[in-house]
This record gives structure tokens, sequence and C-alpha cells, in this order.
């Protein structure tokens, strides 16, 4: 039968309208039937911008990074006792609670410990570690886990950072110190505690520090751009198109390498402790150490690529956070003085002579620890958390559906005129112990808070502690910018725009 194509043709012309007609018909049928839904219903009464039906607030929220979380914190401003606001992509709603009970109902629950499908863009780097999983496969991690974190196991890895934030401190003396000239803080920061995370997490020198441009260093810092990058374009969250883009490609080869490089440090130390040469006494047993220990309730112990997981997830965790925090701590510092001298004479007090930090001066550094409590209240390092709802939960007067993605803002939790006044000014004696004691512990939760909360910070405060002692005890720091100038976006973790720059004097 031969198909007359002249004859088809305006037949299709004529369905096109009719068709078109159907399809938004139904399009309005659905969504007038959906609004009509209980779980609708729910997330519409909660406050927010004006909602456009099925698009959601993407004509009102700015899409870069900095200008998301200027225009966030304007706008629960106007909400603030509500202590909730919804964002909509679309009609995908996200539930931002910033209030300290709202904190203290989602932090504190046994029952909301799953993490959201939006910490996706980890998974292909991270798998499912203590970070990104979920329910018991992350009870059972973390369980695992806690006892490579407590004190006993952590005051070893003091002698390391101490080495590293030595090489830092010396460095910015020969390049940086009495020059005269601006620089940013953040990058050598940023190497020094990548050298601090590979020394205490794998065992590995890596060097970053005077070796910039090494494969894993340049591989690792790709990935993070990338995985920043990925939750910014709606196209990039489909795996197949994604996987094709140029960004995508490099990051999955920078992901292989990465994971490569951990795969052969994992078997190099799993065959010296079998060949009984990794002494289980000495003071630098990296965390992969203990993970190759680590034995669950049956004594079974991680497979290879769980370790991986782990040792990819410290890396991760343990240095673009440490980072952030070391970095705005120096900032403020350097943007007031009164408040450095301040530390400078606890600092030289406690260490006076001395070249190696212990842990007893650690303990003694109370108004430095004030110092780095108040800069990551005013730049919350994590500035979002997210769990997803596993059933239905009231926060305040609002109920949200389980199933729903919530965010911890703490960048607006931390800055409720009610429990901090005048949010904006940096005071440490916030965090004194008295001051403390007059509010709620979730009112201020930098590490998180409850059974997910970090399962590092007492590493990391040993490492801001040890990098901030040696450098404040060496440089008067002098920041460039004002406090009102300096511009921040929250990509993983929160981040200068314009880097940290300053200037450093020698204090002899
Ligand atoms: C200033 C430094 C740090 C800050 C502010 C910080 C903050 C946080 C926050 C807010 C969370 C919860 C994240 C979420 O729920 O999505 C978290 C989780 C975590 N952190 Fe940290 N962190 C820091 C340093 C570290 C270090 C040094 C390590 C490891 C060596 C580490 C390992 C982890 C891990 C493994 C988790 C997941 C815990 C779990 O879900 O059970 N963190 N951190």
């Amino acid at each position: 039968m031969r198909l007359d194509t002249m004859s088809v043709l305006p037949n299709i012309v004529t369905w096109i309208p009719w068709t078109l007609t159907a399809a938004i018909t139904s399009l309005i049928a659905c969504y007038l039937l959906w609004k009509t839904t209980r779980n609708k219903r729910l997330i519409d009464q909660i406050p927010g911008y004006v909602d456009w039906p099925l698009l959601g607030d993407i004509l009102q929220m700015p899409q870069e990074a900095e200008g998301f979380m200027k225009t966030l914190s304007a706008e629960i401003e106007k909400v603030r006792d509500k202590g909730l606001f919804k964002v909509k992509f679309f009609e995908w709603p996200w539930i931002v609670l910033f209030s300290h009970s709202n904190a203290e109902k989602l932090l504190s629950s046994n029952k909301h410990i799953d993490k959201s499908w939006e910490y996706y863009p980890l998974h292909p780097w991270l798998g499912r570690g203590l970070l990104t999983s979920s329910g018991d496969a992350w009870r059972a991690r973390r369980h695992m886990l806690t006892p490579s974190f407590h004190f006993s196991i952590l005051k070893d890895f003091l002698e390391p950072i101490n080495d590293h934030a030595d090489l830092l401190v010396d460095k910015l003396r020969r390049e940086r110190c009495d020059t005269g000239e601006q620089f940013d803080i953040f990058i050598p920061i940023t190497f020094s505690t990548l050298d601090v995370i590979c020394s205490t997490a794998m065992g590995v020198d890596m060097g970053a520090l005077d070796n910039t441009g090494s494969e894993y260093v340049t591989a690792l810092l790709l990935i993070k751009e990338a995985t920043e990058k990925r939750p910014r374009n709606l196209f990039y969250s489909i795996d197949f198109i994604y996987n094709r883009t140029s960004i995508g490609r490099k990051c999955n080869e920078s992901i292989r390498l990465v994971h490569e490089f951990a795969d052969k440090v994992i078997k190099e130390r799993r065959a010296l402790k079998e060949a009984g040469e990794s002494n289980s006494h000495s003071k630098r047993r990296p965390f992969l150490d203990l993970l190759l220990d680590c034995r669950d309730e049956h004594g079974n112990p991680l497979t290879h690529k769980e370790i991986r997981e782990e040792v990819d997830t410290f890396m991760f965790e343990g240095h673009d956070t440490t980072t952030s925090a070391i970095s705005f701590t120096i900032y403020m510092l350097g943007a007031h003085q009164d408040v450095q001298k301040k530390c400078q004479a606890e600092l030289d007090e406690i260490i006076g002579s001395s070249t190696s930090i212990s842990n007893a001066d650690l303990a003694k550094m109370t108004y430095l620890e004030w110092c780095i409590k108040e800069t990551m209240r005013i730049f919350p390092t994590v500035p979002f958390f997210a769990r997803e709802l596993h059933e239905e939960a009231t926060f305040g007067d609002y109920s949200v559906p389980k199933g729903t993605t919530v965010y911890l803002y703490s960048m607006g939790l931390h800055k409720d005129p009610a429990v901090f006044p005048e949010p904006e000014k940096f005071d440490p004696t916030r965090f004194s112990p008295e001051n403390c004691l007059k509010r709620s512990p979730f009112a201020y939760v930098p590490f998180s808070a409850g059974p997910r909360n970090c399962i590092g910070q007492k590493f990391a405060m040993m490492e801001l502690k040890v990098i901030l002692a040696k450098m404040l005890t060496t440089f008067n720091i002098e920041s460039v910018v004002k406090q009102a100038d300096l511009r921040v976006q929250a990509a993983l973790v929160l981040q200068p725009c314009d880097g940290i720059k300053i200037k450093l004097t020698s204090r002899n």
C-alpha cells in the first residue's frame, strides 16, 4: 500500500490544536486536582515567595550562589517569628528552618536521619559513606566509626598537625611577611589543610603546600568544583546528560584517579599490616589503619569499597570545612585588631617559647576558641544541611509532609536577633560559659547537632587551634576588606567570593 503523504498532512495539521488543547486541559485538571491533596495544601500554607503555579519560585530566586543566600536571608527576616520558609523549584518544595526550636525538632530526632536526594552530586565520589548514607546503613557505619574519633586516638594526630602548621608558617614568613603586599590566604590554607588530612587520613605525605600541581590534589580540586556546579544546572541532574558534558567527563576522570590513588594506598597499608610491619603503637597511625581494624557487631570488617568511601569522605569533609573556618577566623581577627591582640596575649602566655603545641595548651586557649566559635556563627562553614522527612513532622504552627526535603539554614539560625543581638557584630564573649548557658544548644550548630552531628568536630577544633595559634604567635594580621564588603557564597561549604585578602607583618 502506498502512503499518500499529501492527503495525510492536512489531517495532522487539524489535529495539532485539538491535541494541544487536550494536553493543556489535562495538565490544568491534574494541577487543580493535585491542589486539593493534603500534602499540597500543607506545603501551600508555609510562608514563602509569591508562588507561581507550576513555576514555583524560579522567577524570583537568583540562580548564583551569592545572590541565592543574600535573597534568602533577607526573605526570612520578614517571617523570623515563623521559624521556617518555603522555596519552590517548579513544584518541588524545600523547607528552610531557621529557629532554634525547629532546629531542635529536626536535629534531635532519631527518625529524621536520612539524607535527602540533593546529596546526589556527591555519590559518584563518596559513594554511600558516613556523610551520604541513610537509615540502618548509616547507623551501622556510625557505630563502627565512632571509636576512631575518640580523644585517646585524636591526640596522636597533634604531631602531624603541628608539623604541617610549621611548614605553613615558614612558607608565609619567607614569601609573604613584611612585603607590604596583600595576598589571598585562602589558597595556602587550602593546601595546608589538604596536607594535614592526607597525612592523618591516609598516612601519605602529599606535600600539597609546595607541590600545588600534584595529580591527586588537582583531581580533588576539580571534583569539588564540578560537584559544586552540578546542582546549578537542571540538565546536569540527569546522569546521561552530565556524563557527556565536558565538565562531567573531566569530573568522572578525576574521580577515577582519586579512587585509584585511595585503592593503592589501602592495598599498601593492608599489605604492611598483614606482614606485621605496620607498628600499631606508632604515633603516626592514620585513620585508614583504624578503618582496617573496624568490626561490626558480628565481627565483620569493612569491605575494601566501604573503606575507600570513608577515606574519600574524610578527605572531603576534613579539608574543605577546616579551610573555610580557618580562613574566615583569620579574616575576622585581621579585621578586629583589639580582639587579635587579646588572642595573641593569651597565646604568648600559653605557648611561650615552646615550638610544639600540646593537648594541655589547646585546653587553655579559651579566648581563641570563643573567637573561632563567633566566626563560625557569623560565617557558618556549612550554611545548609538537609534531611528527607521520615514521617510527617510539625515545625511550629506548620505540618510538613513525609518525604519533603528540609534544610537547616545555619546562616539564618545564627543570626536570630532575639538570641544574638546585633547579629553581624563580632563579639567573642557571646561564647563565654555564662552566655552559652542562657540560650538553647540548638541556637548555634556549626557542626550540626543530635545523632547526625559532625563526627570530626574535635579533630577539626584541634587543627583550627594549632594552625591559628601558630599564625597568631608569628604574625600580625591585617584584613584588607571591610566586613560589610566581604562577599560570600554557599558552595559545598561557605566560601569567600573573592578570596580572603590579608597583609602579614612579623611580630618581632
Ligand atoms: C570546621 C570544620 C568542620 C565543620 C564546620 C563541620 C561541619 C559538619 C556538619 C555541619 C556536618 C553535618 C552535615 C550534614 O548533615 O549534611 C558534618 C558531618 C560530618 N563531618 Fe564535619 N565538619 C568539620 C570538620 C570535619 C572533619 C575534620 C572531619 C573528618 C576528619 C569531618 C567529618 C564529618 C563526617 C564524616 C560527617 C558525617 C557524619 C554523619 O552523618 O554521621 N568533619 N560536619
